[in-house]
């Protein structure tokens, strides 16, 4: 695994660093392979990325139409729910791009078995991710992978059900695992502002604890782990 730490001045600076290598990245992977698969994160950080991307200037720079649109993680909530990470999504990037979307189908009652399928889903894909982009929780998850959740340990799956989050909001997750993510070609941290600057601290440079940090637990067997942070979320790391 290569890694790599990327600090942008502000957040403005990362969308525009982070757009520009996902394009490079789309163009690279529908060269080689006819498509391009990307795992959205939830949260409010990616937000500004999605926006760009479908913005005049830069939605014509990737062949949408070649893309499968998948989910790192999403709450357990109608799709059409205030809390979807699907909504967020949809509203910031997907309505304006043509490109496949696949989302997890968080409104049934069995959420084990919407995990299953939606295994069958990632797995119709090609055997691994393209890119999947990642956020970083207060408290070091990241997706739906909790700290001293049992979800960290489960293994030969790529996607599974989570009890009621640890954080806001309070309701079950179904997340991508470990096996999926460590298996991706591509996984990119997304952290901005100074909330997160100890949490980064943390992950990169504090104990090895996954149960404590799970973002730890990101480690790509053949692929590339990338943080792209700015400066106030780097303060830490910086200064160490
Ligand atoms: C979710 C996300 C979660 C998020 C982090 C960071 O469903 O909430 O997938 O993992 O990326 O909690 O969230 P912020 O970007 O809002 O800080």
């Amino acid at each position: 695994m290569n890694s790599e730490i990327i600090i942008a001045e502000d957040g403005a600076q990362l969308v525009e660093m982070l757009a520009a290598r996902l394009v490079m990245t789309a163009r690279q992977c529908i060269d080689e392979r006819g498509s391009f698969s990307l795992a959205l994160s939830g949260g409010s950080t990616p937000k500004a990325l999605y926006q760009k991307l479908a913005s005049p200037e830069w939605k014509d720079q990737i062949a949408w139409e070649k893309c499968d649109i998948v989910f790192g993680d999403d709450r357990a909530v109608a799709p059409d729910d205030v809390l979807s990470n699907y909504r967020m999504a949809r509203e910031t990037l997907l309505d304006f791009v043509p490109a496949r979307v696949h989302r997890i189908e968080t409104e049934r009652d069995n959420l084990e078995q919407a995990a299953s399928d939606y295994e069958n889903v990632l797995r119709g894909l090609g055997g691994r991710l393209d890119v999947v982009l990642l956020g970083l929780g207060d408290d070091g998850h990241t997706a739906s992978l909790f700290p001293n959740s049992p979800q960290l340990e489960v293994k030969d799956k790529w996607v599974t059900a989570t009890p009621v989050a640890s954080l806001e909001p309070h309701v079950w997750r179904v997340t991508l695992t470990f096996d999926c993510i460590n298996a991706s070609r591509h996984a990119w941290f997304l952290a901005t502002g100074a909330g997160k600057a100890a949490r980064v601290y943390d992950v990169l440079h504090g104990s090895k604890n996954v149960s404590k940090w799970p973002a730890q637990g990101v480690k790509l067997a053949s692929g590339e782990l990338v943080w792209f942070l700015d400066e106030a979320a780097a303060r830490d790391i910086v200064r160490s």
